[in-house]
């Protein structure tokens, strides 16, 4: 473990708009830690879920929080969530996750506690993080901030290509619209809209910006 901390690469985004993809690429090239921060607002929804709370009742959500241990660490280069000793795995991106997410994310408490996980990652490793947030709040200082768009309809046509129910005007309408760390392209963020690039092209633009600047 270095004193020094690690390089952090900030990849925003709205829902489906090829961030995750983009991020694991560009992590794999450096040879960074890939951790998808939405993961963590996931995995806490499926709790919320799991012990059948109302994600809409603020008072009972947080103090399930208050009970609840996150233990965010690495395997293979890829972040890891559990979740009171449980990985929920396939269930991050169930119906009824999807359909959770965005309310509890919209809680400052939940976003404290894991923003302050998602930042433990520098202190230890180079990381590539993609979310909502990363640019504008978890690591605001960075000097890598890339913000990647795509219009709501190739959105749209993206998620159902992957067999996903997911409702991405509801889910950019409150990710946007919270009072704690909207969804926005951070200032200084490099944004690419991805509507007409493939995935390959998408990733040479951001790492042609990230060696210009490592080199
Ligand atoms: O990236 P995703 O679709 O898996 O994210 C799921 C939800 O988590 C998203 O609707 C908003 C929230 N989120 C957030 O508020 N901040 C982040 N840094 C990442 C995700």
């Amino acid at each position: 473990m270095s004193a020094e901390k690690g390089i952090a690469i900030a990849i925003d985004g709205p829902a489906a708009s090829g961030k995750s993809s983009v991020a694991r690429r560009v992590a794999q090239e450096l040879g960074f830690v890939f951790v998808n921060s939405g993961a963590m607002y996931r995995a806490f929804a499926w709790q919320v879920l799991q012990a059948g709370k109302d994600a809409n009742d603020e008072v009972s959500v947080l103090e399930l929080l208050h009970s609840t241990q996150f233990e965010c660490g690495e395997k293979d280069g890829v972040g890891t969530v559990f979740v009171n000793g449980v990985d929920p795995g396939e269930q991050l991106t169930s119906d009824q996750v999807n359909a959770t997410v965005s309310a509890i994310a919209t809680y400052p408490e939940v976003r404290e506690r894991l923003v302050a996980a998602q930042r433990a990652y520098r202190e230890h490793c180079n990381v590539v993080m993609e979310g909502r947030d990363i640019g504008s709040v978890v690591f605001s200082d960075t000097p890598y901030k890339y913000y990647i768009d795509a219009s709501p309809e190739v959105r749209e046509q993206r998620r159902k290509a992957q067999g996903i129910v997911d409702s991405i005007a509801d889910r950019d309408r409150q990710d946007s619209t919270r009072k704690a760390s909207p969804l926005v392209a951070a200032e200084g963020a490099v944004v690419v809209d991805s509507s007409d690039l493939s995935l390959e092209e998408v990733v040479a633009v951001v790492l042609r910006g990230i060696r210009k600047h490592l080199a």
